[in-house]
Formats: C-alpha cells, sequence, structure tokens
C-alpha cells in the first residue's frame, strides 16, 4: 500500500522541495524571458535604419557634454545670448578624424574647449608631442576616448548633413 507524504507524517508546514524547484524553474524562465524581451527591444530601438550602433552612446555623450548648449539642441547652429554661438554642425565639412580631433582637443584660440579626457596632456593634439596645453584652449575633460567615438558616429547619423 502507498501511502502519500503528508498521509504519513501529517501536513508539512514547508513547500516540498519537488514543488519548490517547479516554482523556481518557472520564474527563472520567467526572468529569462523577460530579459529576452527587453534586449531584443534595445536591439531593435539602436537597429532604427540610419542610426549607427553607437549612436544612443553619443547621443548621451551629446547630452553629457552640453554640446547643445553653443551649437543648438539638433546641432543646427546656436543663437548666441547666454552662450557663445557655435557654427551648425550640420553644415560642417569635417570628416570623421577631423571631428573627432576637435571634439577631443578644441579649438585654441576659440571658444570650442577640449572634451577628451587627458586632451593635450597624456595625448597628443593636432599633432604636437603631449605636453602642457596651451593657454588659448580651454580644456573641459569630461568625455572619454570611447565617448568622443560615440558621439562622433551619433553626429554622422543623425547630425551632419542633416
Ligand atoms: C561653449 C560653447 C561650445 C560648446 C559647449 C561646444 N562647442 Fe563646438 N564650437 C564652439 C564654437 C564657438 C565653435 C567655432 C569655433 C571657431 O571656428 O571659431 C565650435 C566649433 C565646433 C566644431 C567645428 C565645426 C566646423 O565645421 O569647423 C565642431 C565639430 C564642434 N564645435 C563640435 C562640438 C561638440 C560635439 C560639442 C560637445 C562635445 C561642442 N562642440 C561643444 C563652441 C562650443
Amino acid at each position: 500500500m502507498t501511502r502519500s507524504d503528508s498521509d504519513a507524517f501529517g501536513p508539512r508546514p514547508w513547500p516540498q522541495p519537488r514543488l519548490v524547484s517547479a516554482l523556481s524553474r518557472g520564474r527563472v524562465m520567467a526572468g529569462i524571458a523577460a530579459a529576452w524581451l527587453a534586449l531584443c527591444a534595445t536591439a531593435s530601438a539602436q537597429d532604427a535604419p540610419g542610426a549607427a550602433p553607437g549612436a544612443a552612446a553619443g547621443e548621451n555623450a551629446w547630452d553629457k557634454a552640453g554640446c547643445l548648449q553653443c551649437h543648438g539642441a539638433s546641432g543646427e547652429g546656436g543663437n548666441g545670448g547666454e552662450f557663445p554661438a557655435g557654427p551648425s554642425l550640420r553644415k560642417t565639412r569635417l570628416d570623421r578624424a577631423a571631428l573627432a580631433e576637435t571634439i577631443s582637443c578644441g579649438l585654441p584660440g576659440t571658444q570650442m574647449p577640449s572634451w577628451l579626457e587627458g586632451a593635450y596632456t597624456a595625448r597628443s593634439c593636432y599633432g604636437f608631442p603631449a605636453g602642457p596645453p596651451p593657454a588659448e584652449v580651454t580644456a573641459t575633460p569630461v568625455l572619454s576616448a570611447g565617448e568622443i567615438e560615440a558621439l562622433v558616429d551619433y553626429l554622422m547619423a543623425k547630425i551632419v548633413g542633416r
């Protein structure tokens, strides 16, 4: 004669092992499904037509540095006022490499700051050996090399020539 566990020992106060593992396996599967869905959502947002892979990170760098203060919310050029008027980046003729160098090292003698951490001091700018930065450059070293790469991707995908 077979007796169930509860017949033998009365109702157990703790959940039965097989039930627990079935429950938690269900929870893990649900977690994986949710994570996978989230991943797909992110991937498809980033893969929107015309967007470069770094575009989302690049937009973050654009916001973090506050490029819009001088260059306008979508790079159309600043209108002066509270901030110096930066030119339209939609109309720039600079290529990727020149954009990266300009953003990293700024434009000495103008109000375009250098943004790369270690620009001039740790990393050569405009072909000059690393050393003390020129007095005429405003240094705002808040972006990493990776962030500047992503920022250039973003500019090329969304701003330059648009
Ligand atoms: C404080 C104002 C200011 C901020 C902030 C600023 N810029 Fe500028 N930027 C300028 C000015 C002014 C110029 C034009 C300098 C000149 O040639 O006289 C310029 C020039 C440039 C140029 C060269 C455009 C060309 O065609 O020659 C690029 C590219 C550029 N900025 C990108 C950026 C990016 C990207 C950011 C954010 C990381 C940024 N700037 C933040 C003021 C600013």
